[in-house]
C-alpha cells in the first residue's frame, strides 16, 4: 500500500503538554496548575451580547473578514490601547482563535527552507506550525540568567540567507516574560537592518502587570514589516469562544485572507457578536481580572523562591516559571514524581524547547485557595528530595 501520510505530519511530535493532563485526569483530588487558560468566565454582558445575537437570528456567516463592526472596534482598540493604527477593512482579519490566526500566517509567508527564527521556550505550536507551512524553525535559546528576554546580538547570530522573520512572543508563554519598549526598539533596529518581517503573539497583552504593554509595531518603521497576532481568549477570558485577530500590512492581510476563505469562512458569528461587546464595555472585567492574576502571580513567585525554587518575576500571561534544578531531577522526572506523589499538576519545562530544561510551568489562574494547598504540597515535596 502507498504511504497515506505526509511525512511532514508523521514526523511531528505529539504535545508533551497532553501527557500530563491525560496522566491528570485518571487521577482523584488533583490540582492543576498545567492549564493554560483563564480560571474566570467570560463576562456576563459578552456572554448576553451573544445569546441577543442568537435571539436576532444572525445566524448565517459573516464577511469572510470578520463582521465590519467587529473589525472597527479591533481597529479602534489597537489605536487606543497600542498606538498603532489600521485600516479596518484591509488590514485586520479576524480569525478562529490566535490558533488559527498564527496558522494562516506560517502559510501565507512561508516558501520551502525559509527560516522563521523562534524564541525558546516558547508556546507549543511555533515550530510545528512553521514546519507544516514548509519552513524551518530556527531556533534561539533564552536562559533565566536573562529573565528569558531575547537578547538582540542572539537575532544576528543565527540569520541566514534564508530567514525570513522572527517570531516574538511578549509577555510569553511559559516563561511569563515581558520585553519592555527598550528591549524592544533593540530587537526592532536589527529586524530593521537585516530586511526581516516580526510576527508578535500578542494574545498576553492585556495581562501585563508591572510596564506598560508595548507593541513593537507601534515603533518607527515597524508597521509596516509586523504582522500583530491576537485574540480574546486570554485577556478576555474567551478560550472556548475561538476568536482571535491578525493585523497585518495590507498585502499580507490579502494573502492571508485568501487562506482563511478556503479554510474557514469566517469565525464564529455569535462569539463576533460577543467580542463586540467585549471590546466596547469589557474593559473594566479585564482590569480586575488583570489585578487577581497580579496578586497571584506575587503570592506564588514569594512562595516558589521560599520553598527555594529560584523564580523570576515574570511581567505577564498567567505562569511561573521556576528552576527545579537543585532537587536534580529532570523536568519530566519533577513534574511526573509530583504528580503521583503529591497530585499536583505542572507542565515540564522542556515540552517548551531549548531553555525549558530544568524548569516547570505553573499556572496560576487557578483559586488562591489552590494556589495555597498547590505550594504546601510543592513544598512537601521539595523537601523530600533535597
Ligand atoms: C502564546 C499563545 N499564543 C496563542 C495561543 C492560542 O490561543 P487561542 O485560544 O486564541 O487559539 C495560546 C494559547 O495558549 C498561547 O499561549
Amino acid at each position: 500500500m502507498k504511504e497515506r501520510l505526509s511525512t511532514t505530519v508523521q514526523q511531528l511530535k505529539p504535545s508533551g503538554i497532553r501527557r500530563f493532563f491525560d496522566l491528570a485526569a485518571s487521577m482523584d483530588n488533583v490540582i492543576s496548575l498545567g492549564v493554560g487558560e483563564p480560571d474566570f468566565v467570560t463576562s456576563w454582558a459578552v456572554r448576553e451580547a451573544s445569546i441577543l445575537s442568537l435571539e436576532r437570528g444572525y445566524t448565517s456567516y459573516t464577511a469572510n473578514a470578520g463582521l465590519l463592526e467587529l473589525r472597527f472596534e479591533i481597529m479602534k482598540y489597537m489605536k487606543r490601547n497600542f498606538n498603532v493604527s489600521y485600516d479596518y477593512k484591509d488590514d485586520i482579519i479576524v480569525t478562529v482563535g490566535g490558533s488559527q490566526a498564527l496558522d494562516i500566517t506560517m502559510r501565507a509567508l512561508i516558501n520551502p527552507e525559509d527560516e522563521i527564527i523562534v524564541v525558546e521556550p516558547n508556546f507549543v505550536s511555533y515550530s510545528p506550525l512553521i514546519s507544516l507551512a514548509g519552513g524551518v524553525p530556527v531556533a534561539i535559546e533564552t536562559t533565566e540568567e536573562t529573565e528569558f528576554k531575547l537578547q538582540p546580538r542572539q537575532i544576528e547570530e543565527v540569520i541566514t540567507s534564508n530567514t525570513k522573520a522572527l517570531l516574538l512572543c511578549s509577555p510569553n508563554n511559559p516563561t511569563g516574560s515581558s520585553l519592555s519598549k527598550e528591549e524592544l526598539q533593540a530587537i526592532a533596529d536589527i529586524v530593521i537592518k537585516h530586511d526581516l518581517l516580526v510576527i508578535t503573539d500578542e494574545i498576553y497583552a492585556e495581562l501585563t502587570y508591572d510596564e506598560e504593554f508595548t507593541s513593537i509595531a507601534s515603533l518607527e518603521g515597524m508597521k509596516e514589516r509586523t504582522i500583530i497576532i491576537s485574540g480574546f481568549s486570554k485577556g478576555f477570558a474567551m478560550t472556548g469562544w475561538r476568536l482571535g485577530y491578525i493585523c497585518a500590512p495590507t498585502e499580507i492581510a490579502k494573502a492571508m485572507l485568501k487562506i482563511h476563505q478556503y479554510t474557514m469562512m469566517c469565525a464564529p458569528t455569535m462569539a463576533q457578536y460577543g467580542a463586540i461587546e467585549a471590546l466596547q464595555n469589557g474593559q473594566h472585567d479585564v482590569e480586575e481580572m488583570r489585578k487577581s492574576y497580579r496578586r497571584r502571580r506575587n503570592f506564588m513567585v514569594k512562595s516558589l523562591n521560599q520553598i527555594g525554587l529560584e523564580c523570576h518575576s515574570p511581567g505577564g500571561a498567567f505562569y511561573v516559571f521556576p528552576s527545579i534544578k537543585k532537587t536534580g531531577l529532570s523536568s519530566e522526572e519533577f513534574a511526573e514524581q509530583l504528580l503521583l506523589e503529591e497530585r499536583v499538576a505542572v507542565v515540564p519545562g522542556n515540552v517548551f524547547g531549548k531553555g525549558g530544561e530544568g524548569h516547570i510551568r505553573c499556572s496560576y489562574a487557578s483559586s488562591m485557595e489552590s494556589l495555597e494547598e498547590s505550594i504546601k504540597r510543592i513544598s512537601r515535596f521539595v523537601e523530600n528530595k533535597l
